[in-house]
């Protein structure tokens, strides 16, 4: 459990299946997200979220993000780690639409990249986001993000968007160390 102000990144659970769910199956979500619509019903899905927590993937590291008295509103993941590249890629979505343009979505990424570059030696973490999503792009700039590039994938215009360690420790130097937030259990 990682703790900062607004927000908590904790392992998923299986009772999170649900929301995911809901989630996964909104089409406004899957857009902004240029993710395919989840279409299996739910057993369906819950089968295979169980069998993803029983057995993670050892190159995707997910968490739930809650809200201080335990909401759960999104999720967020770091995945593709390139130890050659010394590179990560991230992903979030905020699922609860009432937690939006609220600053959740700042600290969880914040969270997350305090944790990724106190955990890991990696150096760079990338992102793509849509082009036309203005508020995941004020997001990720408000976290240190700058853009580096344009991509074209399956008809959607994506900008590119990194965060380099060195320009972390310049603009942040408090930002990986243990008193920027709490992990349980340290
Ligand atoms: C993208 C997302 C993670 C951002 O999290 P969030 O909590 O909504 O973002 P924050 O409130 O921390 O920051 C958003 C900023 O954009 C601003 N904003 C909101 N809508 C905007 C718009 N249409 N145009 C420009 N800026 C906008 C907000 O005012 C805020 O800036 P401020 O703090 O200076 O006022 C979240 O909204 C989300 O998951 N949305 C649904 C799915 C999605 O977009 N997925 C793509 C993720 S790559």
């Amino acid at each position: 459990m990682i703790t900062r102000t607004k927000i908590k990144l904790r392992d998923k659970r299986l009772a999170d299946a649900p929301d995911n769910y809901a989630w996964g199956t909104d089409p406004e979500l899957a857009e902004l997200d240029a993710a395919p619509l989840l279409t299996n019903v739910f057993d369906e899905y819950l089968a295979g979220y169980a069998c993803e927590l029983r057995y993670p993937s050892p190159t995707r590291h997910s968490f739930a993000i809650e809200t201080l008295d335990g909401k759960h509103i999104g999720n967020c993941a770091y995945y593709n780690i390139s130890e050659t590249k010394s590179e990560v890629e991230m992903g979030i979505i905020i699922g609860d639409r009432d937690y939006w343009g609220k600053g959740y979505g700042t600290d969880a990424v914040t969270t997350l990249l305090n944790h990724i570059f106190r955990q890991t030696k990696l150096n760079r973490i990338h992102l793509k986001t849509l082009t036309s999503n203005p508020r995941a792009h004020k997001c990720f700039e408000k976290c240190g993000f700058v853009p580096c590039g344009k991509l074209t994938e399956n008809s959607y215009d994506f900008t590119l968007m990194e965060i380099h360690r060195q320009q972390r420790e310049r603009e942040q130097p408090e930002g990986g160390k243990q008193s920027a937030y709490k992990v349980a259990g340290q």
